[in-house]
């Protein structure tokens, strides 16, 4: 089975410079700064390294849109080399790469277009990911997309990521355009002969879906209604949290640092769900804590990992599994505040230094490779 850890661009690399989060976190508009992050652009063999010495076989990143097209016309391909060494690197290592095409950030002059709300941008997208094609793309799976619905819903409903807007009908044109886009990149990947999906953020909404109808739709609209629609592959799954009012109020339960309640069992739910209705493999792409408590980051890691080993003996294909993350990075409009990380990096000079809940994750992955 795939074992690894998962990053982002924009949230490991540093200095993404001529992106929109870049513009909105330099003029205040959004709280935190990512500044330098990891330094994972320029520290990325230090990063495989410690994949290696854990003996993780997968790696889910992303490829940053705004460094290989920082300008609407400009192409920089020493950028697109940088992201085909770090693929050639994990394998080197015998990591899987698990390339994610967009996570969130755009350049800015895209952004200024108008982003995702405009059909007509979506072409610039699609240019983008043919462009990265023709230089080689040299992994087998590739997800387009990360988490669709977390920006539609964060970025046009919430109004907390660019472009700050709060509308019900912009978050839906949006999804939509993401839906539309989402389909294209399939057909161009998959005729190149990729395993193609998205990596799709699903939240257990418990049993009050089935009784009290406006939770059924929300939950019907943030978990199932993308997948209806968009072809794929496999799923790329990210779980994190329930939200099932019955289990919210229990205060037995352990929250993390974002305010989540930990519970296994919804991933078990979701996948099982997934599985009966699809009949697709599933690939867990993200699963996470952020915490200051290494006890209960390893806690969470196993009832996560012997979930989805109950869920294999049951017959539900899962083939992999990636923690979020491998190290402390900047987590959105939380900043460096949370912790996710089984390891974090010393700022001044740039070390990366594991927490003891690594240990954790690298006795699961020799127990289950
Ligand atoms: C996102 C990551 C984020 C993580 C923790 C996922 O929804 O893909 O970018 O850091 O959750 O909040």
């Amino acid at each position: 089975m795939l074992i690894g850890t998962a990053m982002s661009a924009h949230q490991s690399e540093g200095n993404n410079i001529n992106s929109d989060w870049w513009y909105f976190e330099k003029n205040g508009k959004l709280p935190y700064k990512s500044g330098m992050a990891c330094d994972s652009y320029r520290h990325y063999k230090d990063d495989i390294k410690l994949m290696k010495r854990l003996r993780l076989n997968s790696y889910k990143f992303s490829i940053e849109f705004a460094r290989v097209m920082p300008e609407k016309d400009v192409v920089d391909y020493d950028a697109i080399d940088h992201y085909r060494d770090i693929i050639a690197e994990l394998k080197k290592n015998g990591i899987e790469p698990i390339p994610t095409l967009w996570h969130y950030t755009f350049p800015l002059w895209f952004y200024k277009m108008g982003g995702f709300e405009n059909r007509k941008n979506l072409v610039y997208i699609i240019n983008y990911v043919k462009l990265l094609l023709s230089r080689g793309l040299d992994a087998r799976y590739v997800l387009t997309l990360n988490e669709p619905m977390v920006y539609a819903v964060k970025a046009y409903l919430t109004g907390r990521y660019p472009p700050f807007r709060r509308s019900f009908r912009s978050m839906l044109k949006v999804s939509n355009n993401l839906i539309h886009l989402h389909n294209e990149l399939y057909d161009i990947l998959s005729r190149e002969g990729y395993k193609v999906s998205i990596a799709k953020n699903m939240i257990y909404f418990g049993k009050l879906r089935r009784v009290y109808l406006p939770f059924g739709l929300s939950e019907y609209i943030y978990n199932w209604r993308f997948i209806k629609y968009a072809k794929m592959d496999f799923l790329g799954l990210n779980y994190y949290r329930n939200v099932d009012p019955f289990r919210l109020v229990r205060r037995r339960s352990n929250k993390t640092d974002m305010g989540w309640t930990i519970y296994p069992y919804g991933l078990h739910s979701i996948a099982e769900r997934y599985y009966n209705a699809y009949k697709k493999p599933i690939m867990i792409t993200e699963n996470g804590i952020a915490t200051n408590n290494e006890d209960l980051r390893k806690k969470f890691i196993t009832e996560h990992l012997n979930t989805i080993i109950t869920l294999r003996k049951e017959g539900v294909p899962v083939i992999g599994y990636h923690y979020w993350s491998l190290l402390d990075n900047f987590e959105w409009d939380y900043g460096y505040m949370k912790k996710f990380g089984i390891g974090h990096v010393d700022k001044k000079t740039g070390k990366r230094i594991l927490k003891s809940s690594a240990e954790t994750l690298k006795r699961l992955a020799l127990k289950y490779e």
